[in-house]
């Protein structure tokens, strides 16, 4: 059998690394013979990465857009984690597989972001529980019409390139992804402890007052292990007719902010570093003009949306993640910590 050969973006980043690295450590015989080329935009990016199984290749970025089609055109798979918000890359990349003429594939990452203004609408309304069993193409085209949002705009371009042509697309949508990657560069996110540095530069951790929002959460090594789930089953003569296209969730449970600050106003208040453990609860705009530099769209659509996104396309692939709660709130206790270090250098 020829080698297969993948064509990977982000291989410097968070979640891209977390790929590469689950990747190369899979002891599947369907992965282990694969061929990976990681798209990176510098030399000592590319000499660490380099190895028997990875061929770095540098570009000069996303813009590269004739670069990213052609080297897309000499692969079987792209997987695309570099950015869910930067159409024309997809495109191209897609534009690229597409030259091949025989079956291809294109794994994307997006997020459940694009999701969230659909429980926005009625804030009285129970958590809005969404299943990627559900026509999730149909709610984001809907939400698209009512206001375009890029990460979004990107889904739907994605689905509408490769109709009609031999490539076939995954979108993986992640919630807020936590937990230290395991790639060689950019080790974590910096949601939580920006979230813990926020309250010790303020003496106290805070939320938006009548909102309540609750969002999903999954580790990066269960997220990193469904796109190895995912391309051993794309690998599998038997099995690959029946994956598929479109939409994947990844939530392996869900986080109320309120809850989350809650957490860290304690262990603040526990070490003397913040003035209470009870959480401010801030007015929407003096949370925008704290959080989001006064963006108030933005502001809502991360901290006050209250939707869950329940993963039965991944785990009917056998997906079957590892980390639960408990490994949630314990990256909220790491993330203090990182917070207080990072502040203490900055004195
Ligand atoms: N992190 C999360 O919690 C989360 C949640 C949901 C969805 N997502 C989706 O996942 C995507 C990736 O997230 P991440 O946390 O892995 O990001 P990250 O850690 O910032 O990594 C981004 C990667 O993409 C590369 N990159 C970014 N912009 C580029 C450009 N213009 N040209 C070339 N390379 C570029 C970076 O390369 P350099 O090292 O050269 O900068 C890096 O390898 C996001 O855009 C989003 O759509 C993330």
């Amino acid at each position: 059998m020829t080698r297969v050969k993948v064509l990977l973006t982000g291989a410097t980043g968070y979640i891209g690394g977390t790929v590469l690295s689950t990747l190369l450590a899979s002891q599947s015989h369907r992965i282990r013979d694969i061929s990976i080329t990681v798209l990176v935009r510098r030399q000592e990016q590319a000499d660490k990465l380099v190895s028997s199984r990875v061929t770095p290749l540098i570009f000069s970025g996303l813009d590269d857009l004739e670069l990213l089609e052609r080297a897309a055109s000499e692969h079987d798979v792209v997987i695309h984690t570099a950015s869910g918000f930067h159409t024309a890359s997809a495109e191209a990349l897609i534009a690229g597989l597409r030259k091949r003429n025989t079956y291809s594939y294109y794994v994307h990452t997006s997020g459940t972001w694009n999701l969230a203004e659909a429980s926005l609408a009625d804030l009285d309304a129970q958590l809005l529980e969404l299943t990627d069993n559900d026509d999730i193409l149909k709610l984001e085209k809907e939400l698209q019409a009512e206001r375009p949002f890029s990460q979004r705009a990107t889904d739907l371009r994605v689905m509408s390139a490769v109709a009609d042509s031999q490539v076939k697309a995954y979108i993986i949508m992640p919630p807020d992804v936590y937990g230290y990657g395991t790639g060689l560069f950019a080790k974590t996110t910096p949601q939580i402890e920006g979230m813990a540095r926020d309250a010790l530069k303020h003496g106290q951790a805070a939320y938006i007052r009548n909102e309540d929002g609750i969002v999903g959460y999954v580790h990066v090594a269960d997220l990193a292990a469904l796109y190895v789930v995912l391309l051993e089953k794309l690998f599998n003569d038997h099995a690959a007719a029946s994956v598929s296209e479109g939409i994947y969730f990844c939530s392996t449970g869900t986080h109320r902010w309120q809850e989350t600050a809650a957490r860290i106003g304690e262990l603040g208040f526990r070490d003397s570093h913040l003035v209470s453990a009870i959480p401010k609860a801030m007015r929407i705009h003096e949370a925008a003009e704290r959080w989001s530099g006064g963006d108030v769209r933005d502001l809502r659509m991360g901290y006050c949306s209250r939707f869950s996104t329940k993963p039965d396309k991944a785990m009917d692939l056998g997906w079957r993640p590892q980390k639960d709660q408990r490994d949630w709130l314990a990256w909220i206790d790491t993330s203090f910590q990182a917070a207080l270090k990072s502040q203490e250098k900055d004195k």
